[in-house]
Parts: C-alpha cells; sequence; structure tokens
C-alpha cells in the first residue's frame, strides 16, 4: 500500500460552519474542526454546506454570513485559517435553476464550484449539470469521486468527465482505507495516475483520522501528483 500523500494546505471540501447541515451543531465543535485543519497543514477551507432543496435549502446569503461569522470568531480567538464561502451541491433541477441565475458560490479564480450525485448512479441531470456550469464560466469540480459507484473501475467513464472539463476532488481520509475498500482502492489509483485535483477532508466534526494520515504521510512532494 503507498503512503498517504501529504494533505494539501487549501481544504476544498469540509462541512465547517455550524447549523447549517449535518456537521457541527454548536461553533464550539467548529473551531474543534480549524483546530485539527490546522495541525493537519491546512491554511485555506472552503465551506461546503450541503445544498440540497428537500434537506437543506440554503441560501448563498446565509452561508456568507456564516463563513463570515466563523472567519471573525477564528481571527479573535488566534486561529490562523482563512474560510471561503462555498458549498456542496447536489444536482437536481433547483441546482441546474441555481446556475442560469447565477446564485452559485464559487471560490478561487478559476470560479470552482464542488457538487455531488446520487452514490449508486449518477442523476440525469449530472452531465447537464457539468455543462451548465462550464457555459456559464465555472469550474465543475466533482466532490469525492472515489465514492461513486457508477466511476470505481471505470476509466473511460472517469476519462470522459474529465474531457467535460471535470476537476476531481478526493477525500483525504480515503487514502486510510484498507485494501478491500473499493474507495481506497479508487483514491490511490486516482493518485498513482495524477488524476486528483483536489483534497478535501469532507470533515462532519474534529478529524482525528485524517490527523493520524497526515502525520504517517509520505514527506515526499506530491506536486507532480496533485496539480492544485
Ligand atoms: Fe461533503
Amino acid at each position: 500500500m503507498i503512503d498517504p500523500p501529504p494533505m494539501s494546505e487549501i481544504d476544498t471540501h469540509c462541512h465547517i460552519l455550524p447549523g447549517l447541515d449535518d456537521g457541527p451543531s454548536e461553533l464550539d465543535e467548529s473551531l474543534d474542526i480549524a483546530e485539527s485543519l490546522i495541525q493537519m497543514g491546512v491554511r485555506t477551507v472552503v465551506a461546503t454546506p450541503h445544498v440540497m432543496s428537500d434537506t437543506y435549502p440554503l441560501s448563498s446569503e446565509q452561508i456568507r454570513q456564516a463563513t463570515a461569522a466563523l472567519q471573525e470568531e477564528l481571527c479573535s480567538r488566534g486561529l490562523a485559517l482563512e474560510v471561503l464561502p462555498g458549498a456542496e451541491y447536489y444536482v437536481e433541477s433547483q441546482f441546474l435553476q441555481r446556475i442560469d441565475q447565477g446564485d452559485i458560490l464559487a471560490w478561487g479564480e478559476e470560479r470552482c464550484v464542488l457538487f455531488e450525485t446520487a452514490v449508486a448512479q449518477a442523476s440525469m441531470l449530472f452531465k447537464e449539470a457539468i455543462f451548465q456550469l462550464s457555459s456559464a464560466g465555472y469550474t465543475p469540480v466533482l466532490a469525492h469521486v472515489e465514492r461513486y459507484h457508477f466511476l470505481q473501475n471505470n476509466p473511460e467513464a472517469m476519462a470522459s468527465l474529465k474531457k467535460m472539463g471535470t476537476r476531481f476532488q478526493v477525500n483525504y481520509r480515503s487514502f486510510g482505507l484498507p485494501r478491500v475498500s473499493q474507495r481506497g482502492e479508487t483514491a490511490r489509483q486516482l493518485y498513482i495516475k495524477g488524476m486528483i485535483d483536489y483534497l478535501g477532508t469532507d470533515s462532519h466534526c474534529a478529524d482525528a483520522f485524517g490527523l493520524s494520515l497526515a502525520a504517517r504521510s509520505s514527506a515526499l512532494s506530491i506536486s507532480d501528483k496533485i496539480g492544485r
């Protein structure tokens, strides 16, 4: 089994905002996540609460406000972590409407947008969402690529997504999963093939597992494997 790579300085997928989704319910828990990220070497975290019309119908404004409030708390406690507003958008018709209306939280110069679909089978709107994001000037970033059953052991499908301009985000903790785990093996294969664009912790609470992984990660540079 290969060594886990070091965690990147930007965590592109994290449920760090309190009281919005299935992440922390209280500020203290958000601060615990922040501390574990800092210990992992993370300097910037994109706050990506679930946005899903039936379960988490969050507005962009709600997320922006919660991000600003958390940033203020971090600064007042001397915790050196930058928080950017983002979301983990679920592919559904409401997501396409948001793209249409320009009501999307994107991060970075390339206006990256994190999105997810059902694990077992991609939504009928999956490719349409990627197309619409690209057409509107966003960079589509597929969340935890290693989880999807329709992509595991399917290099053609992965290549086709890349061809459409989709970037791949992989969950850091997947590198610590055993060999029998499809998710773990897919993450490792993507890493070896240099197909990972972004790492994320996908933390919903303080990440002790990620922290221990980061501690035993290879000291070698992975800039050739993970481009950003
Ligand atoms: Fe997530």
